[in-house]
């Protein structure tokens, strides 16, 4: 059955304890140029898929300053800020820091401070909020003492720049330091039916009641593609590929956040849709029978 705002059927999950979102977001880095560099190929089309999502019940909306670089933070702000007391009317936007752009598809470590700071000041400008209510480091910079990143992050927090922190690409080790110094609220790792490399990640974000927000869960479009790896049992359930490996992310795991990524309404809303895919559990075994063959 389809309503109105299928986001909703995905369940929730309190970022922190305290910042409630449907599980099932958006990725907004596929609204920008060719190489995640530049404006989108269509303009009208982005705005349209930010608003539509939102109709859709999607409350969480993940963005980076270096998504474009500042092209998807521009056009969230423009598609959805509301210019009230609460900017986005209740949706929450995730954003990142820690990553520079020299070019399409370049991307550089730079976690020194002075700079983390910096780019919260400068997302805090162009998203037009006084607080960001996820800021995820968006890496670990290996040239920079980590103790000096997350010490940053948790001096914003502090200062009610940042209501919530986040960790991009990490390890149990490296999570398990971070908590050491400030709460860590969501961690942001690679993870899709194919590709697990992040399980024990997952399960650490279970014990502890971190959300967990997979990057990449569909592949960028290989697990949606006809003749893919889902199509059989797409044929037999008569829900879409991208659908099923959506479905079985949400099902997988209860503090599973996943994002997918589009620049297209029509893909938009088949990806929401997911939320009300139901599958019974010989459809989750062989999803998982899949999975097992490839992921770790
Ligand atoms: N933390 C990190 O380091 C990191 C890294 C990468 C991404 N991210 C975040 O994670 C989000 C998701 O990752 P992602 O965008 O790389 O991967 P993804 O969501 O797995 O895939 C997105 C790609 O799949 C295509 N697609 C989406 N829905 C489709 C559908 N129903 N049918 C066919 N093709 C479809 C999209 O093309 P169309 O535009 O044509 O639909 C796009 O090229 C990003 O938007 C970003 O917010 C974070």
């Amino acid at each position: 059955m389809s309503s109105t705002a299928p986001a909703t059927a995905s369940g929730t999950f309190a970022i922190g304890g305290d910042l409630t979102v449907h599980r099932l977001g958006y990725g907004a880095m596929r609204i920008t140029g060719p190489g995640i560099w530049g404006a989108p190929a269509d303009h009208d089309e982005a705005v349209r898929v930010l608003r539509r999502a939102v109709e859709l019940g999607v409350d969480f909306i993940d963005t980076a300053d270096s998504y474009g670089p500042f092209v998807s933070e521009d056009l969230i702000r423009e598609a959805l800020h509301s210019g009230g007391a609460d900017p986005y009317d209740g949706v929450t936007v995730a954003t990142k820091a820690g990553l520079i752009r020299t070019g399409p598809d370049r991307w550089h470590q730079l976690g020194r401070p002075e700079y983390l700071r910096f780019a919260c000041e400068m997302s805090l400008r162009r998203l037009d909020v006084e607080r960001i209510e996820l800021f995820q480091l968006h890496r670990i910079d290996d040239q920079v003492p980590e103790q000096e990143q997350f010490g940053v992050l948790a001096e914003l927090r502090d200062e009610g720049k940042i209501r919530h922190v986040g960790l991009s690409e990490v390890g149990v080790d490296e999570l398990a330091r971070a908590q050491q110094v400030l709460p860590v609220a969501t961690v942001q790792n690679r993870y899709n039916l194919l590709d697990r490399g992040s399980q024990d990640v997952l399960e650490r974000c279970e014990r502890d009641g971190i959300g967990f927000i997979p990057w990449f869960p569909i592949a960028t479009g290989d697990l949606a593609r006809a003749g893919g790896p889902l199509d059989e049992l797409a044929s037999r359930t008569g829900a879409t590929p991208s659908q099923l490996a959506l479905a079985w992310l949400l099902r997988t795991s209860p503090v599973q956040l996943p994002i997918p990524g589009t620049s297209s309404v029509a893909h938009l809303e088949e990806n929401v849709a997911a939320s009300e895919v139901e599958l019974s559990d010989d459809d989750v075994a062989a999803l998982d029978a899949l999975a097992d063959g490839h992921g770790r």
